[in-house]
């Protein structure tokens, strides 16, 4: 059977937080579709929710009964062990907070997804005769230099922090990358400079891209563009 030209579709999703105060957080969202290869902007008032998509789409959380498919994989029939295989497997994560492991060298972080998924590790191999190799290079493509590679991730700065995360997220070629206003600790400059590589990327191996962030200025640069606000249902199912 061929891929479906859809990466992501949802319908009838509805998740429900647990309340911290007063009646816990209900997210509820009819129908949301992405193609695969779209790069697409996810904007939304903080406190809307939009983590919390992320979170259901990549298989961290586990939404109530409904149609929730992502790369072809019904994500709700799955347990919780086979949502964490799905998610090291195929889906490359950003973080606005990077997430690097401050012990481990530039090269070991690019290359942790290939410890925990043999899938990503083979698709490195792909095209690098080592893993080595492979993740130099991807560095290389977003512009950090070579000499790097071996230094502690906490010797670098914001901006190459960001992109070491970014290695890490699509070393392996994962179908779908899922990025949480990864670009809000970078400066303007630094901001326009880390998008560009990263769509580039994304562009170049087709990845399938949800961009969360709340700098309208980013927005034309994607395939797409969708308020969170839009996607919900108005009155709670
Ligand atoms: N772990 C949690 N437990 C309970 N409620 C949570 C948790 N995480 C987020 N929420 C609630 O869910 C709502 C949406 O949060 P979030 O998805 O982080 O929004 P956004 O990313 O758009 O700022 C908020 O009201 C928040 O308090
Ligand atoms: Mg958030």
């Amino acid at each position: 059977m061929s891929p479906s030209p859809l990466a992501i579709a949802v319908q009838d999703l509805v998740f429900q937080w647990p309340a911290r105060n007063q009646a816990g957080f209900r997210l509820s969202i009819p129908r949301f579709e992405v193609e695969r290869g779209e790069r697409v902007f996810l904007q939304g008032a903080s406190g809307s929710g939009k983590s919390t998509l992320l979170s259901l789409l990549g298989g961290v959380l586990r939404p109530q009964p409904c149609r929730l498919r992502v790369l072809d994989t019904d994500l709700t029939a799955l347990s919780s062990s086979d949502r964490d295989r799905f998610r090291v497997d195929h889906v490359g994560f950003l973080f606005q907070q990077f997430n690097l492991v401050p012990y481990l060298s530039v090269r070991e972080n690019v290359l942790l997804p290939c410890r925990f998924s043999r899938h990503r590790r083979r698709q490195a191999l792909q095209s690098a005769s080592s893993l080595q190799q492979a993740a130099d290079r991807l560095l290389q493509r977003l512009g950090l230099d070579g000499s790097l590679a071996r230094q502690p991730v906490t010797a670098l700065s914001v901006g190459q922090q960001q992109r070491i995360a970014a290695a890490r997220a699509l070393i392996g070629h994962p179908e779908l990358i899922i990025a949480d206003e990864p670009t809000s600790a970078l400066d303007a400059d630094r901001q326009g400079e880390f998008l560009d590589l990263l769509l580039e990327r994304c562009a170049d191996d087709r990845v399938t891209l949800v961009f969360v962030s709340h700098d309208q200025r980013l927005e034309s640069r994607f395939t797409r563009s969708v308020r969170l606000d839009d996607l919900c249902a108005t009155t709670p199912c």
